[in-house]
Formats: structure tokens, C-alpha cells, sequence
């Protein structure tokens, strides 16, 4: 069966969108608001990059909305939120509701924003958007004029090998390039849950199956295979998602 996402985004967002990745971090620190015109193409993104069952709205916010936690920098500054909201009722909701919503990250991105994924500490009375059915408020995106823009320079992350269970030196590029870019995505509590092996023309994802952070991996992963013919499936388990070149490699 294909997934929701298989063909969703043209070949030009992803290549666009993969271009950025490098630029995105996870900004706190927002030195004013959006300008009339990324407004307006941040509310036009927020249509555009949802998969079904999901929705992303774009409102404004007071400086406070985003409180201090420990262990985390706080977010100052930020003038506005993206809300991402699933549909509960749809299986894989969080999951779709990453890969739209990490869409429009790197969209925003594009757009010279600053973004930062928040499902704790924001203020959720403060979200005065009405709710249909099923739907579940999952997350905000905090967004604004990054204070720093080559914020990018300070992000940590794992060494690709210790989240290898093979070795990365023996795959085949398009491999590594997506092992790359996934590593290279936002997480919760930078928790980097993926774990990659690769095996003949294909390739292992293991992250968590139906939350946030495997769907802003899937749509990294997605980037990075724009020009790669593949298939995505899920394990009998469904444990781990399996990406198969379907061209010679
Ligand atoms: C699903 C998700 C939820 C997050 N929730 C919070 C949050 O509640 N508060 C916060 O300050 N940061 C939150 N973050 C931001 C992460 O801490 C941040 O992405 C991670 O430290 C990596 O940052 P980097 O991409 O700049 O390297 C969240 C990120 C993700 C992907």
C-alpha cells in the first residue's frame, strides 16, 4: 500500500526544502516579527504542506506565550505559533502531523524564519483555535526574526555511527545521504531516537512508528530521496519503516 506521503510534495519543494535543512535550528531567541510578506507565504505554506487529516494555523502570540522549563533554554521573542493539529481518529495521525508540520519548518525556513517545534512549555489556554471531532492540538511551532540566523552552528548531534547499526562506510550514497539528513532533524529533548542499517538496496529507519518526531524524520528522509525511485514500507511489527531503492544503485 503507498504511504500518504509517497508523491504528497513535488520534486521542487523537497529539493528546495532539502537545501535548507542545513540552515534550520531550533531557534529561541526571536528578535521581532514576521514581515507582511512572509506572513502572508507562511499562512499561504500552512495550507499548502498538510497531508490529510492534519492542519497547521498560523496565529499570533504574545512574547510570553512560551514559559521556562529547566534544563532548556527558554524561547524569548517569538510573535507567533504555528499550531499543529491531527486528527485523532486517522491512524498514523502524529506521524503525518510531523511530516506536514516539519514541511513548514523548512518552508519557513526558506522564508529566513526562525522555527522551533514546542509540545511542553507554551501556554495552551493561549490557543484560541476550535477543535472538530477528533482533532488533537499536538504541538506549536515558535516562529519569528531569529536573533541569531546562523543559529545552525550550535546544534549537537549524535555521531552517525552510534546511530548505526552497520556500517555507514559500506552503504550505498543514497543511503547515507537520507541516514544524514534524518540525523540532522529537530527532536524532542534532542532525544535523536533513529537508528539506520542498510542492507543490499534497502535501507532500515528504526524511530518510534506514530509520533512527531518519526514524521519530521520521514519527511528529511523524503528530501533526501527526491531523485531516488523507492518504496516506503513498515515492518510486520511495525517497529521500523524499510526504504528499497527501486533503480539500479
Ligand atoms: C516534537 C518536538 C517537541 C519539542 N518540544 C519542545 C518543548 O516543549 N520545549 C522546547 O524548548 N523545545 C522543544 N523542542 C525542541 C528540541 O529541544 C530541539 O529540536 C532539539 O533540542 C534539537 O534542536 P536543534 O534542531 O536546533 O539541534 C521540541 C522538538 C520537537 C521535534
Amino acid at each position: 500500500m503507498a504511504c500518504a506521503w509517497s508523491g504528497f510534495y513535488l520534486q521542487t519543494q523537497l529539493k528546495r526544502w532539502m537545501q535548507h535543512i542545513p540552515r534550520r535550528f531550533s531557534c529561541r531567541d526571536f528578535s521581532g516579527p514576521a514581515q507582511m510578506a512572509q506572513k502572508s507565504a507562511l499562512h499561504y505554506a500552512a495550507a499548502r504542506v498538510c497531508l490529510p487529516h492534519t492542519r497547521i494555523v498560523v496565529q499570533d502570540c504574545e512574547p510570553d506565550m512560551f514559559y521556562p522549563i529547566p534544563f532548556v533554554t527558554t524561547i524569548t521573542g517569538a510573535r507567533h505559533y504555528a499550531a499543529v493539529i491531527a486528527d485523532m481518529a486517522q491512524e498514523d495521525a502524529a506521524l503525518w502531523a510531523g511530516i506536514s508540520g516539519q514541511a513548514f519548518v523548512l518552508e519557513a525556513t526558506s522564508l529566513q524564519m526562525g522555527t522551533c517545534w514546542v509540545a511542553a512549555n507554551y501556554r495552551r489556554r493561549d490557543v484560541d483555535i476550535p477543535l472538530t471531532g477528533q482533532e488533537k492540538l499536538l504541538a506549536v511551532i515558535a516562529l519569528g526574526i531569529p536573533g541569531d540566523p546562523e543559529g545552525a552552528s550550535g546544534r549537537t548531534r549524535k555521531p552517525l555511527k552510534q546511530l548505526c547499526i552497520d556500517d555507514p562506510a559500506h552503504w550505498p550514497l543514497w543511503a547515507y545521504q537520507t541516514a544524514e539528513a534524518v540525523r540532522a532533524a529537530p527532536s524532542a529533548m534532542n532525544r535523536q531516537p533513529w537508528r539506520f542499517s542498510c542492507s543490499g538496496n534497502t535501507m532500515r529507519l528504526g524511530f518510534p512508528r506514530n509520533n512527531l518526531d518519526a514524521g519530521i524524520a520521514v519527511l528529511h528522509a523524503e528530501c533526501a530521496l527526491r531523485d531516488v525511485p523507492h518504496t516506503w514500507r513498515t515492518s510486520a511489527q511495525r517497529s521500523h519503516w524499510l526504504v528499497q531503492h527501486q533503480g539500479e544503485t
